[in-house]
C-alpha cells in the first residue's frame, strides 16, 4: 500500500455528505484538500472542521455546471495548493418525477451538474495530472447508473453517462499513469436520500457516507500499478 501523506485532493460536493465524509478520510491520512461546492456557508463548515483536525484545506465556489467558474476555481486551488493528485467527481443532484413530469430544465439541470460538471473540472485538472505522469480520478456514478427505475429517468440517464464517459477516460489516459475509477454505490444515508420514504434509516443498516470514504481511501492507497476499475457498495441487510 501507498500512502496518501502530503497528496493533494480535489473533491467536488465536499461541503456534504459523501464528498465532506471523503474529505475527513483524507484528511486523516494527511491529504491536502480543496473542496468546490455551491454553498459558502456549507464550505466555510467543511473548512473548520478540516482545519480543526490539522489539514490544509483550501475552498472554492463553484457551481460545476459554469465552465467558467469551476476554471477560475482550479486556477485558485492550483495557485494556493499546486497540482492535484486525486480528484473526486462527487458533486451531483437528483431529479425526482416520472418523464412526463419532468420539464427541459429539469433535465438539463441534472445533466449539466451529473455529466458536464464532471466534464469541466476533469478538463481543467488532467493536464496537471498528466504533466505529473500520475494521478487518480474517483466518478461517482450509482446505481442508477446501471438500472434504470420509475422516476429517475433523468437522473439514471446522467449516471449511466458518467460510467461510459469514465471509461472512455480511463482508456485514454492509463499511459500517463493516470487511473480512472467509477463507482455506482446503492443508497447512503445522505441529504440526497434523506427521508426520501418518510422515515428514519437505521444507521446500522444502511451504507453511511463514511463507509464510502473509507473505501475510496483504501483504493487510492493500492500500488500505482494497479487500481479499481469500477465498484459497488451496498446494504448488506437493509430488510
Ligand atoms: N446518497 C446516495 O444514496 C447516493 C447513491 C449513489 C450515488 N450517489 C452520488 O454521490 C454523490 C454525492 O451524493 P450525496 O448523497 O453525498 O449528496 P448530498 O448530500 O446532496 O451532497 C451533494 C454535494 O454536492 C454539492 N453540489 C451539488 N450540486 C453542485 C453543483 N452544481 N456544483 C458544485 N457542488 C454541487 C453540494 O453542495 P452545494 O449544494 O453547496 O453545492 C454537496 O456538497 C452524487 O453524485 C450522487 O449522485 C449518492
Amino acid at each position: 500500500m501507498q500512502s496518501l501523506q502530503g497528496k493533494k485532493a480535489l473533491i467536488t460536493g465536499g461541503s456534504r455528505g459523501i464528498g465532506r465524509a471523503t474529505a475527513i478520510e483524507l484528511a486523516k491520512e494527511g491529504v491536502e484538500l480543496a473542496i468546490v461546492g455551491r454553498s459558502q456557508e456549507n464550505l466555510d463548515q467543511v473548512e473548520r472542521e478540516l482545519r480543526d483536525m490539522g489539514a490544509t484545506v483550501v475552498t472554492a465556489q463553484a457551481d460545476v455546471a459554469d465552465e467558467q467558474a469551476v476554471s477560475e476555481a482550479v486556477k485558485k486551488i492550483e495557485r494556493e495548493l499546486g497540482t492535484i493528485d486525486i480528484l473526486v467527481n462527487n458533486a451531483g443532484v437528483a431529479a425526482r418525477g416520472s418523464f412526463q413530469e419532468l420539464e427541459t430544465a429539469d433535465w438539463e439541470k441534472v445533466l449539466n451538474i451529473n455529466i458536464m460538471g464532471i466534464v469541466h473540472i476533469t478538463k481543467a485538472v488532467l493536464p496537471g495530472m498528466i504533466e505529473n505522469n500520475r494521478g487518480d480520478i474517483i466518478n461517482i456514478s450509482s446505481m442508477s447508473g446501471l438500472k434504470g427505475t420509475k422516476g429517475s429517468s433523468a437522473y439514471s440517464a446522467s449516471k449511466f453517462a458518467v460510467i461510459g464517459m469514465s471509461e472512455g477516460l480511463m482508456q485514454e489516459v492509463r499511459p500517463h499513469n493516470i487511473r480512472v475509477s467509477v463507482l455506482t454505490p446503492s443508497l447512503v444515508e445522505t441529504d440526497l436520500t434523506r427521508g426520501r420514504d418518510n422515515h428514519e434509516r437505521d444507521p446500522e443498516k444502511f451504507t453511511q457516507a463514511e463507509d464510502l470514504a473509507e473505501f475510496m481511501v483504501s483504493q487510492l492507497k493500492l500500488e500505482q500499478r494497479t487500481f479499481v476499475k469500477t465498484a459497488a457498495l451496498w446494504a448488506t441487510n437493509p430488510f
